[in-house]
């Protein structure tokens, strides 16, 4: 038998990123609510991680470790993939700015989430829930990105604007497919990319994170928002 509210406690989500910060928050909330999480990570220690977590290697960066994650999940439902992994690379403006640089940002937090959203396509297509989540940032909004920040930062914001376009344009391409594409901005979250002196702690993010994910559904695909599910201006 079949209830609604035993739908989330057997959705697979996966998370990229999950080694620390919001991705290991975001792993453990999840599994406390009883999903059953599989935890992408470059170099897998399950040490930190809920019980009941299945992890796997990824490194978003490689192309090849891609294809290796498609290949061992293959056959099996993905109901929810988070892109979540990112690097931030020079901080530091136009005068220190390095095209390796900017070039690995543009990778890691553009690229990869849709090499990953057409790598695991047949999965999430064979999942109930059907949707896939880009951690991004208001950073990379042009309308309110540098309203309250005036940071460098020149390639994280190019790589988050690039990976708010793909958001919009996979949500086109895989409506017909019944997959919702949402982006969302945790907020400015005490990690190692936040620093200590960033006002809200992961659990706070990760809470109102959780919330938009489960509630987002078709009509939501293509949207920006914050964790507490305020919109954000592209
Ligand atoms: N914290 C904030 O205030 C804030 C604000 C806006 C948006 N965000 C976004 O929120 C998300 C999480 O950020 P965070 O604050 O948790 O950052 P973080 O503490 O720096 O953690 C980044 C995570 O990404 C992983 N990662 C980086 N490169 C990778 C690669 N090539 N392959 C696989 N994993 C890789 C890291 O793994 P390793 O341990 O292997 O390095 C780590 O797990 C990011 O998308 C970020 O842009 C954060």
């Amino acid at each position: 038998m079949t209830t609604d509210t035993a739908e989330p406690a057997r959705a697979t989500v996966l998370v990229t990123g999950a080694s620390r910060g919001l991705g290991a928050a975001m792993v453990k909330a999840f599994a406390a609510r009883g999903y059953h999480v599989i935890a992408a990570m470059r170099r897998p220690s399950e040490a930190a991680l809920a019980a009941g977590t299945r992890v796997v290697p990824l490194d978003v960066d490689d192309p090849r470790s891609i294809e290796a994650l498609a290949t061992s999940l293959a056959g099996e439902p993905v109901d929810i993939l988070v892109n979540n992994a990112a690097i931030r690379g020079d901080t530091g403006g136009l005068s220190t700015l390095d095209p390796e640089d900017f070039l690995a940002v543009m990778r890691v937090n553009a690229l990869a989430p849709l090499l990953l959203a057409r790598a695991l396509h047949a999965n999430l297509k064979a999942g109930r829930l059907k949707k896939i989540i880009h951690i991004s940032s208001r950073a990379g909004s042009l309308a309110e990105g540098t309203l309250d920040d005036d940071e460098g930062d020149y390639a994280y914001r190019c790589s988050k604007a690039a990976l708010n376009m793909a958001g919009v344009k996979l949500a086109q391409d895989f409506r017909r497919d019944g997959i919702t594409v949402l982006a969302l901005h945790p907020g400015w979250v005490k990690t190692d990319m936040g620093g200590a002196e960033a006002p809200l702690d992961t659990k706070d993010s990760v809470a109102g994170l959780i919330t938009r994910i489960e509630e987002a559904g078709p009509a939501d695909s293509g949207r920006f928002l914050r964790f507490d599910g305020r919109p954000i201006a592209w």
